[in-house]
Protein backbone atom coordinates (compact mmCIF):
# COMPACT_ATOMS: atom_id res chain seq x y z
CA UNK A 1 0.00 0.00 0.00
CA UNK A 2 1.21 3.63 -0.93
CA UNK A 3 1.85 5.51 2.50
CA UNK A 4 0.41 8.62 1.66
CA UNK A 5 1.07 12.05 3.44
CA UNK A 6 -2.64 12.96 2.30
CA UNK A 7 -5.83 13.80 3.89
CA UNK A 8 -8.38 13.26 1.27
CA UNK A 9 -10.31 10.34 0.64
CA UNK A 10 -10.27 10.37 -3.06
CA UNK A 11 -6.44 10.45 -3.61
CA UNK A 12 -6.27 7.98 -0.82
CA UNK A 13 -8.51 5.48 -3.01
CA UNK A 14 -7.20 6.36 -6.20
CA UNK A 15 -3.29 5.81 -5.00
CA UNK A 16 -5.03 2.10 -3.05
CA UNK A 17 -6.01 0.97 -6.68
CA UNK A 18 -4.66 2.90 -9.22
CA UNK A 19 -1.61 2.85 -11.61
CA UNK A 20 -1.15 5.95 -13.54
CA UNK A 21 0.41 6.65 -16.95
CA UNK A 22 4.19 7.38 -17.37
CA UNK A 23 3.98 8.22 -13.25
CA UNK A 24 6.98 7.14 -10.83
CA UNK A 25 4.26 6.44 -8.46
CA UNK A 26 6.50 6.74 -5.55
CA UNK A 27 6.65 10.15 -6.03
CA UNK A 28 2.78 10.61 -5.20
CA UNK A 29 4.08 9.98 -1.17
CA UNK A 30 5.24 13.82 -1.60
CA UNK A 31 3.54 14.67 -4.35
CA UNK A 32 0.17 12.87 -4.77
CA UNK A 33 -2.12 13.99 -7.67
CA UNK A 34 -4.52 16.69 -7.90
CA UNK A 35 -8.44 15.46 -7.54
CA UNK A 36 -9.94 17.35 -10.29
CA UNK A 37 -13.65 17.51 -9.40
CA UNK A 38 -14.73 18.80 -13.13
CA UNK A 39 -13.73 20.61 -16.14
CA UNK A 40 -15.01 23.87 -17.44
CA UNK A 41 -13.85 25.31 -20.94
CA UNK A 42 -10.20 26.15 -20.71
CA UNK A 43 -9.81 25.35 -16.75
CA UNK A 44 -9.59 21.76 -14.92
CA UNK A 45 -11.12 22.70 -11.02
CA UNK A 46 -9.85 20.45 -8.35
CA UNK A 47 -12.13 19.81 -5.44
CA UNK A 48 -11.77 23.22 -3.30
CA UNK A 49 -12.52 24.57 -6.48
CA UNK A 50 -9.17 25.85 -7.39
CA UNK A 51 -9.44 26.53 -11.06
CA UNK A 52 -6.31 25.93 -12.98
CA UNK A 53 -5.75 27.22 -17.10
CA UNK A 54 -5.08 23.84 -18.67
CA UNK A 55 -2.05 24.53 -20.42
CA UNK A 56 -1.64 21.36 -22.00
CA UNK A 57 -5.14 20.81 -23.38
CA UNK A 58 -5.01 17.80 -21.15
CA UNK A 59 -2.18 15.96 -23.66
CA UNK A 60 -2.77 18.01 -26.43
CA UNK A 61 -6.31 16.77 -26.72
CA UNK A 62 -9.44 19.57 -25.61
CA UNK A 63 -9.37 22.17 -28.67
CA UNK A 64 -12.55 23.55 -28.41
CA UNK A 65 -12.22 24.33 -24.47
CA UNK A 66 -13.39 21.23 -22.08
CA UNK A 67 -17.30 20.45 -21.50
CA UNK A 68 -18.21 22.64 -24.92
CA UNK A 69 -21.79 22.69 -24.88
CA UNK A 70 -22.21 21.73 -28.72
CA UNK A 71 -20.25 19.10 -27.81
CA UNK A 72 -21.93 17.85 -25.20
CA UNK A 73 -25.34 18.11 -26.45
CA UNK A 74 -23.79 16.33 -29.52
CA UNK A 75 -22.33 13.21 -27.29
CA UNK A 76 -26.14 12.90 -25.24
CA UNK A 77 -28.17 13.15 -28.62
CA UNK A 78 -26.40 10.67 -30.27
CA UNK A 79 -26.51 8.41 -26.31
CA UNK A 80 -29.68 8.76 -26.47
CA UNK A 81 -30.76 6.52 -29.84
CA UNK A 82 -27.30 4.19 -29.98
CA UNK A 83 -23.67 3.81 -27.82
CA UNK A 84 -22.16 1.30 -30.24
CA UNK A 85 -22.47 -0.68 -32.35
CA UNK A 86 -20.09 -3.31 -34.04
CA UNK A 87 -18.58 -1.91 -37.04
CA UNK A 88 -18.41 -4.70 -39.27
CA UNK A 89 -21.12 -6.17 -41.26
CA UNK A 90 -23.45 -2.88 -39.77
CA UNK A 91 -22.78 0.89 -40.44
CA UNK A 92 -24.67 4.34 -39.15
CA UNK A 93 -24.82 7.89 -39.73
CA UNK A 94 -22.92 9.23 -37.45
CA UNK A 95 -19.38 7.36 -38.98
CA UNK A 96 -20.44 8.09 -42.74
CA UNK A 97 -20.97 11.93 -42.57
CA UNK A 98 -17.73 12.01 -40.65
CA UNK A 99 -15.83 10.19 -43.00
CA UNK A 100 -17.36 12.64 -45.84
CA UNK A 101 -16.13 15.32 -43.48
CA UNK A 102 -12.93 14.27 -43.32
CA UNK A 103 -11.94 13.29 -46.77
CA UNK A 104 -13.20 16.54 -47.73
CA UNK A 105 -10.72 18.71 -45.40
CA UNK A 106 -7.41 16.37 -45.85
CA UNK A 107 -5.36 16.40 -48.43
CA UNK A 108 -6.65 15.21 -52.41
CA UNK A 109 -6.16 11.95 -52.77
CA UNK A 110 -6.83 10.73 -49.10
CA UNK A 111 -10.17 8.85 -49.75
CA UNK A 112 -10.74 5.66 -47.46
CA UNK A 113 -11.22 6.34 -43.70
CA UNK A 114 -9.87 2.97 -41.22
CA UNK A 115 -11.33 4.25 -38.01
CA UNK A 116 -9.71 2.99 -34.62
CA UNK A 117 -9.57 4.34 -30.74
CA UNK A 118 -5.93 5.76 -29.99
CA UNK A 119 -3.10 7.85 -31.90
CA UNK A 120 -1.14 4.10 -31.10
CA UNK A 121 -3.62 2.21 -32.76
CA UNK A 122 -4.00 4.75 -35.68
CA UNK A 123 -0.36 4.26 -36.21
CA UNK A 124 -0.21 0.47 -36.20
CA UNK A 125 -2.99 0.56 -38.55
CA UNK A 126 -1.10 2.40 -41.22
CA UNK A 127 1.93 0.58 -40.64
CA UNK A 128 0.37 -2.94 -41.20
CA UNK A 129 -1.43 -1.94 -43.89
CA UNK A 130 1.95 -0.50 -45.86
CA UNK A 131 3.36 -3.64 -45.09
CA UNK A 132 0.35 -5.68 -46.28
CA UNK A 133 0.17 -3.61 -49.32
CA UNK A 134 3.31 -4.09 -50.79
CA UNK A 135 3.21 -7.51 -50.11
CA UNK A 136 0.06 -7.67 -52.75
CA UNK A 137 1.90 -6.25 -54.95
CA UNK A 138 4.66 -8.78 -55.29
CA UNK A 139 6.90 -7.05 -52.65
CA UNK A 140 7.17 -8.99 -49.61
CA UNK A 141 10.93 -7.69 -48.97
CA UNK A 142 9.01 -4.33 -48.16
CA UNK A 143 8.53 -4.77 -44.45
CA UNK A 144 10.90 -2.11 -42.96
CA UNK A 145 10.20 1.32 -41.61
CA UNK A 146 12.35 4.79 -41.76
CA UNK A 147 11.57 7.45 -39.22
CA UNK A 148 12.55 10.54 -37.44
CA UNK A 149 14.98 10.90 -34.96
CA UNK A 150 13.59 12.04 -31.70
CA UNK A 151 10.06 11.18 -33.00
CA UNK A 152 7.49 9.78 -30.89
CA UNK A 153 4.50 7.61 -32.59
CA UNK A 154 2.53 6.34 -29.15
CA UNK A 155 3.80 2.57 -26.59
CA UNK A 156 2.66 0.23 -28.59
CA UNK A 157 5.28 -2.53 -30.19
CA UNK A 158 5.15 -1.43 -33.46
CA UNK A 159 4.68 2.57 -32.75
CA UNK A 160 7.50 1.91 -30.22
CA UNK A 161 9.58 0.20 -33.00
CA UNK A 162 9.51 3.67 -35.12
CA UNK A 163 9.81 6.27 -32.38
CA UNK A 164 13.01 7.18 -31.02
CA UNK A 165 14.63 5.16 -28.62
CA UNK A 166 14.23 6.57 -25.22
CA UNK A 167 15.15 5.96 -21.60
CA UNK A 168 11.18 4.97 -21.48
CA UNK A 169 11.00 2.20 -24.35
CA UNK A 170 14.59 0.83 -24.13
CA UNK A 171 14.17 -2.43 -22.20
CA UNK A 172 11.67 -3.26 -24.62
CA UNK A 173 13.97 -2.86 -28.06
CA UNK A 174 14.24 -6.98 -28.31
CA UNK A 175 10.65 -7.32 -28.88
CA UNK A 176 10.14 -4.85 -32.03
CA UNK A 177 12.69 -3.95 -34.81
CA UNK A 178 13.86 0.00 -34.75
CA UNK A 179 12.76 1.92 -37.54
CA UNK A 180 15.96 3.10 -39.30
CA UNK A 181 16.16 6.48 -38.14
CA UNK A 182 17.48 9.99 -39.96
CA UNK A 183 18.16 13.47 -38.48
CA UNK A 184 15.79 16.08 -38.91
CA UNK A 185 17.04 19.91 -39.47
CA UNK A 186 16.24 21.46 -35.97
CA UNK A 187 17.28 24.78 -36.16
CA UNK A 188 19.60 24.84 -33.01
CA UNK A 189 21.01 21.57 -34.01
CA UNK A 190 22.80 22.87 -37.27
CA UNK A 191 26.04 22.57 -37.53
CA UNK A 192 28.47 25.64 -37.85
CA UNK A 193 29.29 25.16 -40.94
CA UNK A 194 25.84 24.40 -42.94
CA UNK A 195 23.18 27.23 -43.34
CA UNK A 196 19.55 25.76 -42.96
CA UNK A 197 19.17 25.11 -46.42
CA UNK A 198 22.24 23.02 -46.66
CA UNK A 199 21.43 21.01 -43.29
CA UNK A 200 17.94 20.37 -44.41
CA UNK A 201 19.51 19.31 -47.80
CA UNK A 202 22.03 17.17 -45.90
CA UNK A 203 19.24 15.40 -44.03
CA UNK A 204 17.52 14.84 -46.95
CA UNK A 205 20.38 13.35 -48.55
CA UNK A 206 20.78 10.56 -45.77
CA UNK A 207 17.29 9.36 -46.71
CA UNK A 208 17.76 9.38 -50.17
CA UNK A 209 21.10 7.77 -49.52
CA UNK A 210 19.54 4.66 -47.63
CA UNK A 211 16.63 4.61 -50.08
CA UNK A 212 19.11 4.30 -53.07
CA UNK A 213 20.47 1.44 -51.80
CA UNK A 214 17.57 -0.19 -49.60
CA UNK A 215 14.46 0.99 -50.94
CA UNK A 216 13.54 -2.53 -52.09
CA UNK A 217 13.07 -3.34 -47.82
CA UNK A 218 11.63 -0.06 -47.03
CA UNK A 219 7.75 -0.15 -46.75
CA UNK A 220 7.24 3.41 -44.80
CA UNK A 221 8.94 6.17 -43.65
CA UNK A 222 6.66 7.64 -40.96
CA UNK A 223 6.71 11.19 -39.49
CA UNK A 224 5.22 14.16 -37.50
CA UNK A 225 4.52 16.71 -39.75
CA UNK A 226 7.04 20.15 -38.47
CA UNK A 227 6.53 19.13 -34.91
CA UNK A 228 8.01 16.27 -32.90
CA UNK A 229 5.74 17.45 -29.94
CA UNK A 230 6.50 14.30 -27.41
CA UNK A 231 10.30 14.36 -28.61
CA UNK A 232 10.78 17.92 -27.14
CA UNK A 233 8.93 20.35 -29.20
CA UNK A 234 11.23 20.51 -31.98
CA UNK A 235 10.33 21.80 -34.92
CA UNK A 236 11.32 21.62 -38.63
CA UNK A 237 11.02 23.73 -41.40
CA UNK A 238 7.65 22.68 -44.53
CA UNK A 239 10.54 22.25 -46.78
CA UNK A 240 12.01 19.31 -45.52
CA UNK A 241 8.57 17.84 -45.22
CA UNK A 242 8.26 18.70 -48.91
CA UNK A 243 11.84 16.71 -50.04
CA UNK A 244 10.74 13.46 -48.19
CA UNK A 245 7.18 13.48 -49.33
CA UNK A 246 9.15 13.50 -53.24
CA UNK A 247 11.42 11.24 -52.46
CA UNK A 248 8.96 8.66 -50.72
CA UNK A 249 7.29 8.88 -53.98
CA UNK A 250 10.03 8.72 -56.22
CA UNK A 251 11.52 5.37 -54.66
CA UNK A 252 8.11 3.37 -54.19
CA UNK A 253 8.09 4.28 -50.74
CA UNK A 254 5.01 5.15 -48.70
CA UNK A 255 4.58 8.57 -46.37
CA UNK A 256 3.20 7.91 -43.16
CA UNK A 257 1.59 11.13 -41.54
CA UNK A 258 1.32 11.07 -37.71
CA UNK A 259 -1.05 14.04 -37.25
CA UNK A 260 -2.20 12.93 -33.88
CA UNK A 261 -0.72 15.98 -32.01
CA UNK A 262 -0.49 18.87 -34.87
CA UNK A 263 -3.96 18.20 -36.14
CA UNK A 264 -7.15 20.06 -36.27
CA UNK A 265 -5.64 23.81 -36.00
CA UNK A 266 -3.30 23.22 -34.05
CA UNK A 267 -0.36 24.45 -36.25
CA UNK A 268 -2.85 27.30 -37.40
CA UNK A 269 -4.23 25.69 -40.29
CA UNK A 270 -6.03 22.68 -40.18
CA UNK A 271 -3.47 20.10 -40.41
CA UNK A 272 0.25 20.58 -40.49
CA UNK A 273 0.20 19.14 -43.85
CA UNK A 274 -1.33 22.42 -45.36
CA UNK A 275 1.60 23.75 -44.70
CA UNK A 276 3.22 21.59 -47.78
CA UNK A 277 1.14 22.33 -50.61
CA UNK A 278 0.73 19.19 -53.10
CA UNK A 279 2.02 17.11 -49.96
CA UNK A 280 0.58 13.28 -51.06
CA UNK A 281 0.46 11.31 -47.69
CA UNK A 282 -0.57 7.45 -48.38
CA UNK A 283 -1.67 7.67 -45.22
CA UNK A 284 -2.94 10.33 -42.60
CA UNK A 285 -2.87 9.45 -38.84
CA UNK A 286 -5.69 11.34 -36.67
CA UNK A 287 -6.82 11.30 -33.05
CA UNK A 288 -6.49 13.87 -29.93
CA UNK A 289 -7.99 17.10 -31.18
CA UNK A 290 -10.51 14.43 -33.54
CA UNK A 291 -13.18 14.91 -30.51
CA UNK A 292 -11.66 18.05 -29.21
CA UNK A 293 -10.59 16.26 -25.79
CA UNK A 294 -13.96 14.06 -25.25
CA UNK A 295 -14.09 10.93 -26.45
CA UNK A 296 -10.81 8.24 -27.76
CA UNK A 297 -11.47 7.91 -31.22
CA UNK A 298 -9.18 7.41 -34.26
CA UNK A 299 -8.96 7.55 -37.73
CA UNK A 300 -6.32 6.64 -40.42
CA UNK A 301 -7.34 8.16 -43.89
CA UNK A 302 -5.53 6.04 -46.67
CA UNK A 303 -5.71 6.51 -50.81
CA UNK A 304 -7.90 4.79 -53.35
CA UNK A 305 -4.69 3.01 -54.45
CA UNK A 306 -4.00 1.35 -51.14
CA UNK A 307 -7.77 0.47 -50.67
CA UNK A 308 -7.52 -1.20 -53.98
CA UNK A 309 -5.32 -3.53 -53.40
CA UNK A 310 -7.61 -5.43 -50.82
CA UNK A 311 -10.84 -5.26 -52.83
CA UNK A 312 -11.70 -8.51 -53.83
CA UNK A 313 -13.92 -11.76 -54.23
CA UNK A 314 -11.12 -13.20 -52.10
CA UNK A 315 -12.24 -12.90 -48.13
CA UNK A 316 -8.42 -13.81 -47.22
CA UNK A 317 -7.28 -10.47 -49.24
CA UNK A 318 -9.12 -8.68 -46.82
CA UNK A 319 -7.03 -5.97 -44.60
CA UNK A 320 -7.88 -8.29 -41.51
CA UNK A 321 -7.47 -5.67 -38.66
CA UNK A 322 -9.41 -4.37 -36.35
CA UNK A 323 -10.37 -3.23 -32.61
CA UNK A 324 -14.26 -3.52 -30.42
CA UNK A 325 -14.70 0.26 -30.52
CA UNK A 326 -14.12 0.92 -34.08
CA UNK A 327 -15.87 3.89 -35.38
CA UNK A 328 -18.18 4.28 -31.89
CA UNK A 329 -20.93 6.23 -32.67
CA UNK A 330 -20.75 8.46 -29.86
CA UNK A 331 -17.41 9.22 -30.97
CA UNK A 332 -18.22 10.00 -34.44
CA UNK A 333 -20.92 12.51 -33.01
CA UNK A 334 -18.34 14.03 -31.22
CA UNK A 335 -16.22 14.56 -34.09
CA UNK A 336 -18.41 15.68 -35.84
CA UNK A 337 -19.76 18.30 -33.44
CA UNK A 338 -15.97 19.34 -33.15
CA UNK A 339 -15.53 19.74 -37.00
CA UNK A 340 -18.59 22.07 -37.03
CA UNK A 341 -17.22 24.18 -34.50
CA UNK A 342 -14.30 25.26 -36.61
CA UNK A 343 -16.99 26.68 -38.38
CA UNK A 344 -18.94 28.64 -36.51
CA UNK A 345 -16.82 29.50 -34.23
CA UNK A 346 -13.99 30.76 -36.94
CA UNK A 347 -11.61 28.95 -35.36
CA UNK A 348 -8.93 29.03 -37.29
CA UNK A 349 -9.19 32.84 -37.37
CA UNK A 350 -8.87 32.53 -33.39
CA UNK A 351 -5.31 30.64 -33.88
CA UNK A 352 -3.87 33.39 -36.25
CA UNK A 353 -4.47 35.82 -33.51
CA UNK A 354 -2.73 33.80 -30.95
CA UNK A 355 -0.01 33.39 -32.77
CA UNK A 356 0.28 37.16 -33.58
CA UNK A 357 0.50 37.34 -29.79
CA UNK A 358 3.02 34.42 -29.28
CA UNK A 359 4.89 36.27 -31.88
CA UNK A 360 5.80 39.35 -29.87
CA UNK A 361 6.88 37.16 -26.72
CA UNK A 362 10.12 36.01 -28.27
CA UNK A 363 12.17 38.68 -27.14
CA UNK A 364 10.57 38.36 -23.42
CA UNK A 365 11.78 34.96 -22.61
CA UNK A 366 14.94 35.08 -24.60
CA UNK A 367 15.95 37.50 -22.37
CA UNK A 368 15.58 35.51 -19.38
CA UNK A 369 18.63 34.26 -18.14
CA UNK A 370 18.71 30.07 -18.92
CA UNK A 371 16.20 30.19 -21.40
CA UNK A 372 16.99 28.83 -24.90
CA UNK A 373 15.61 28.61 -28.57
CA UNK A 374 11.96 29.65 -27.73
CA UNK A 375 9.93 28.32 -30.69
CA UNK A 376 6.68 28.40 -32.14
CA UNK A 377 4.29 26.95 -34.52
CA UNK A 378 0.55 28.43 -34.63
CA UNK A 379 -0.76 28.22 -31.12
CA UNK A 380 1.90 26.25 -29.67
CA UNK A 381 5.03 27.94 -27.87
CA UNK A 382 7.96 26.10 -26.86
CA UNK A 383 11.73 27.27 -24.92
CA UNK A 384 14.49 25.01 -24.19
CA UNK A 385 15.83 25.55 -20.33
CA UNK A 386 18.61 22.78 -19.74
CA UNK A 387 18.20 23.44 -15.79
CA UNK A 388 14.60 22.62 -16.21
CA UNK A 389 14.80 19.51 -14.52
CA UNK A 390 15.92 20.99 -11.21
CA UNK A 391 13.46 23.88 -10.73
CA UNK A 392 10.25 22.04 -12.55
CA UNK A 393 9.36 20.88 -8.87
CA UNK A 394 9.26 24.84 -7.58
CA UNK A 395 7.76 26.19 -11.16
CA UNK A 396 4.85 23.70 -11.46
CA UNK A 397 3.84 24.67 -7.73
CA UNK A 398 4.46 28.55 -8.70
CA UNK A 399 2.37 27.80 -11.79
CA UNK A 400 -0.67 26.41 -10.03
CA UNK A 401 -0.63 28.76 -7.19
CA UNK A 402 -0.81 31.90 -10.17
CA UNK A 403 -3.80 29.57 -11.54
CA UNK A 404 -1.99 27.85 -14.23
CA UNK A 405 -1.13 23.68 -14.64
CA UNK A 406 1.95 23.08 -16.42
CA UNK A 407 3.31 20.10 -17.00
CA UNK A 408 7.19 20.48 -18.84
CA UNK A 409 9.18 17.59 -20.81
CA UNK A 410 12.50 17.12 -19.74
CA UNK A 411 13.91 20.55 -20.37
CA UNK A 412 11.39 21.78 -22.64
CA UNK A 413 8.99 24.20 -21.27
CA UNK A 414 5.78 24.70 -23.74
CA UNK A 415 1.94 25.94 -24.03
CA UNK A 416 -0.76 24.08 -25.99
CA UNK A 417 -3.74 25.04 -24.55
CA UNK A 418 -7.49 24.84 -25.64
CA UNK A 419 -7.66 26.58 -29.01
CA UNK A 420 -10.52 28.28 -27.44
CA UNK A 421 -8.51 30.42 -24.99
CA UNK A 422 -8.69 33.97 -24.94
CA UNK A 423 -5.84 35.86 -26.56
CA UNK A 424 -5.65 37.85 -23.62
CA UNK A 425 -5.76 34.39 -21.39
CA UNK A 426 -2.94 32.99 -22.57
CA UNK A 427 -0.76 36.30 -22.33
CA UNK A 428 -1.44 36.79 -19.50
CA UNK A 429 -0.15 32.92 -19.10
CA UNK A 430 2.89 33.74 -20.88
CA UNK A 431 3.95 37.03 -19.16
CA UNK A 432 3.46 35.04 -15.61
CA UNK A 433 5.53 32.59 -16.14
CA UNK A 434 8.19 34.60 -17.76
CA UNK A 435 8.00 36.31 -14.20
CA UNK A 436 8.04 32.78 -12.42
CA UNK A 437 11.05 31.84 -14.81
CA UNK A 438 12.65 35.14 -14.26
CA UNK A 439 12.35 34.67 -10.42
CA UNK A 440 13.59 30.81 -10.12
CA UNK A 441 16.08 31.02 -12.32
CA UNK A 442 19.40 31.05 -11.05
CA UNK A 443 20.96 34.14 -12.88
C1 LIG B 1 2.49 12.38 -32.58
C2 LIG B 1 1.87 11.32 -31.72
N1 LIG B 1 1.56 10.15 -32.26
C3 LIG B 1 0.97 9.17 -31.55
C4 LIG B 1 0.70 9.34 -30.22
C5 LIG B 1 0.06 8.24 -29.43
O1 LIG B 1 -1.25 8.55 -29.13
P1 LIG B 1 -2.02 7.78 -27.95
O2 LIG B 1 -1.39 8.22 -26.67
O3 LIG B 1 -3.44 8.23 -28.09
O4 LIG B 1 -1.84 6.33 -28.20
C6 LIG B 1 1.01 10.56 -29.60
C7 LIG B 1 0.72 10.78 -28.18
O5 LIG B 1 1.09 11.75 -27.58
C8 LIG B 1 1.61 11.57 -30.37
O6 LIG B 1 1.95 12.75 -29.84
Amino acid sequence: MTKLKSNSPLIEKDLAYNWHPFTQMKHHETHPPIPIKRTDGCYLIDMDNNRYLDTISSWWCTIHGHNHPAIVHALSTQAKTMCHTLYAGTTHQPVADLSEKLVAITPKGLNRVFYTDNGSTAIEMALKCSVAYFKRKGYSQKNRFVSLEHGYHGDTLGCMSVSHVSEFNQEFSALATPAIKIPVPIECNKPDQLNMNGFITYCANVFSGFLKSNNNEVAALVVEPLLQAAGGFRMYPPQFLDMLGNLCTNYNVHLIVDEVATGFGRTGRHFAVDHVPNLSPDFLCLSKGLTSGTLPLAATLTTQKIYDAFYDDSKSNMFAHGHTYCANPLGCAVALATLSLFETDRTLDHVAKLSAMLDRKHDQFNAIHGVLNTRQLGSIFAMTIPSLPSIHTELCARGRSAGFWLRPLGDTLYFMPPLSIPVKTYEHLVDTVAEILTDILPT
